[in-house]
């Protein structure tokens, strides 16, 4: 049986492919304020829910997990920061700069950050299976890329 990682990934992909209206359907959202951000669920049902980000500059959501639901992000527009761990590590943080076209896996339970660091919005879709039930929220990082 599939993981709900997979799931995850593979709905990405379905939502990216069958949405080509995706990028209008971003026109829908206001452009955030510095250090906003607005959304739009483009996708809720059983098995996954999607939604579109749009990121002002230098925006960012605190540190949190996405409980037993497992994610995939792709960033359309701009660039995203992204400081993570892994259950279990708490100490132990790890950044990655996410660029249009190459998608990433959350793993279910993983904590992380997400920002955009740069004066211009950014845009990224966001799926999560199963759907996003809650977010648990973890104390903010005292410094972008170095451990609490
Ligand atoms: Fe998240």
């Amino acid at each position: 049986m599939p993981s709900p990682e997979h799931h995850a990934r593979s709905a990405l992909r379905e939502t990216v492919r069958a949405r080509a209206d995706l990028l209008s359907l971003a026109a829908r959202l206001a452009v955030p304020r510095a250090g906003e951000r607005c959304w739009l669920r483009v996708a809720d049902c059983e098995e996954f829910d999607a939604w579109l980000i749009s990121w002002g500059a230098d925006s960012a959501i605190d540190p949190h997990d996405h409980g037993d639901s497992a994610g995939a992000l792709q960033v359309f527009r701009g660039r995203l920061i992204e400081l993570s761990r892994e259950p279990g590590e708490p100490l132990t943080w790890n950044a990655r700069e996410l660029v249009p076209g190459t998608p990433i896996d959350i793993p279910r339970w993983r904590v992380h950050q997400i920002e955009n660091p740069d004066p211009e919005p950014a845009l990224s879709l966001h799926v999560y299976s199963p759907p996003l039930a809650e977010l648990e929220f973890y104390p903010q990082l005292a410094l972008a890329g170095t451990a609490p």
